[in-house]
Formats: structure tokens, C-alpha cells, sequence
């Protein structure tokens, strides 16, 4: 049985990392276009590296919850017929135990160089704009998909996508594509498909199935069920 599953915000907001579209529409007091864009670099580049800085950091003081480490036990079973895609750029699924994720917006511990491209691992601030460790120029960004820029691994994620059996999305609102239109292409090629969120997504009605609560309590469950389903 192949499984893909997208995760958004909602499956860190129980380890204490905010998301982005609360109540108050900003993200840790920003507007997420005075930081998420390649326009407010080139206007802020100190403000907005100062902003992903900060981020990074607080990564030290958060924990990954039950519903990251469900997902890492359905890889355990599953190995390569599960594709975690998340639009998350913590890296919570990964210190939940799962290997194989798919950072589909970047990474808060990677950085992009503007001159050659490249990626590079990178835990410590950018705010100094210290060298590209590959090309040596001061050209290093944070390594997140902007609005504007296309997120990484397009390819891959629709063609798993296109042959999946489930698609399963936990914690995202539905108001960011491409993710937005990811259960849509699931099912028309035949997948079932399932949201798991706190309350209904803006795209709640393309799901065959719906569950509400926190990802805590039903991303468990539903991995138990799968782990029934793959054992019976
Ligand atoms: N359990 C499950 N869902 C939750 C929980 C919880 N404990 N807490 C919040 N949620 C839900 C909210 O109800 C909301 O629908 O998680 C969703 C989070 O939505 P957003 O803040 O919009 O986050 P996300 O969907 O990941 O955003 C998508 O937008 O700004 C960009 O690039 C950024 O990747 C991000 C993208």
C-alpha cells in the first residue's frame, strides 16, 4: 500500500512552534509578506535573516510531538511506499524519527546561496551574511520557498501523488498551493483521502473523509489503523 501524507503548521503547533495564519493573521508578529517573500529580502535582507535567525534558534526549545513520532513508526512499516511531504521548515519529523521527509518549502537548517545556488547544512545565524562554504561569495539566504518561488520536489510529490492508494493531510490550512491542490489530484487518480485537522481546512470539502482534533490525538490513531490495515 503507497501512503503519501502532507503535513502544515498545525502538526508542530503542540511542540510550541506558531503558525502561521493564527487569529491574528500574523506569524510571530510579522505579516507573512514583510518576511516570506523574495521582495522583502531584497528591500530587508538584515531584518528578514534576522527573522529566519530567530527561528532557527528557537528550534533548540521545542520538542517533536506524538503525531511526529506516529509518522515515523508508519515508515518504520512502510519504508519506501510512505512519502512524508511537509511544508514545514522545522525539523520535527525528523527528530520524531522519520528519515525520508520532503522539506516541499526548504529548511530552516539549510541555507541557499543567491550566487551559485547551491545548498548547504547550516545551523547558525545568517545575519553576519557569512561566506558560501562551495563558492566563497557572502550570498547566503534562508533556504525557504518564498511566495513567488516554487517549492522543491514538484515532480516527485505529483507522481507519488498520481499513484497512491491514501493521501492523508494533518495540520495545514488549504490556503497555500500548490499543497492547496494536492487531494485533488489524489483523488482524481484514485486515492482515498482523508484530512486530520483541528478544524476544517479550506479545502475540507475535497476530502472523502474528515476528522477534526489535535494531531496528537488523531494522527496515532490513524497510524495505528494503518499499521492494522498493512498487518491483516
Ligand atoms: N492539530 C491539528 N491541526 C492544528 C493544530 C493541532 N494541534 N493547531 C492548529 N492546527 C491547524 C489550524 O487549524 C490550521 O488549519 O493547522 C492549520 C495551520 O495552518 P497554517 O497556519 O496556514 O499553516 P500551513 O497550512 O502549514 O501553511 C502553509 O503557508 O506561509 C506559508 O510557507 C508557509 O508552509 C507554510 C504555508
Amino acid at each position: 500500500m503507497n501512503v503519501v501524507v502532507l503535513t502544515g503548521a498545525g502538526i508542530s503547533a503542540e511542540s510550541g512552534v506558531p503558525t502561521f495564519r493564527d487569529a491574528d493573521g500574523l506569524w510571530e508578529g510579522h505579516r507573512i509578506e514583510d518576511v516570506a517573500t523574495p521582495e522583502a529580502y531584497d528591500v530587508k535582507p538584515s531584518m528578514v535573516q534576522k527573522f529566519y535567525d530567530d527561528r532557527r534558534a528557537a528550534l533548540a526549545q521545542v520538542a517533536p510531538n506524538p503525531a511526529h513520532e506516529a509518522l515515523a513508526r508508519l515508515e518504520d512499516v512502510l519504508g519506501e511506499d510512505l512519502l512524508l511531504v511537509t511544508q514545514n521548515i522545522d525539523d520535527l519529523h525528523e527528530r520524531g524519527g522519520s528519515r525520508r521527509v520532503v522539506h516541499m518549502h526548504g529548511e530552516l537548517l539549510s541555507a541557499l546561496c543567491r550566487s551559485c545556488n547551491r545548498r548547504t547544512p547550516w545551523a547558525d545565524g545568517l545575519s553576519d551574511f557569512p561566506p558560501c562554504p562551495r563558492c566563497g561569495v557572502n550570498e547566503l539566504r534562508p533556504d525557504v520557498v518564498w511566495f513567488g518561488e516554487v517549492p522543491y520536489e514538484m515532480d516527485r510529490i505529483q507522481r507519488a501523488l498520481m499513484s497512491t492508494d491514501v493521501f492523508v493531510s494533518i495540520g495545514t490550512s488549504g490556503a497555500v498551493y500548490p499543497a492547496a491542490g494536492f487531494v485533488q489530484l489524489a483523488r482524481a487518480c484514485g486515492a482515498q483521502t482523508l484530512e486530520l485537522n483541528l478544524v476544517p481546512s479550506e479545502g475540507s470539502s475535497f476530502f472523502a473523509e474528515a476528522r477534526h482534533g489535535r494531531a496528537s490525538d488523531l494522527v496515532p490513531l490513524w497510524v495505528d489503523e494503518m499499521l492494522e490495515r498493512t498487518t491483516l
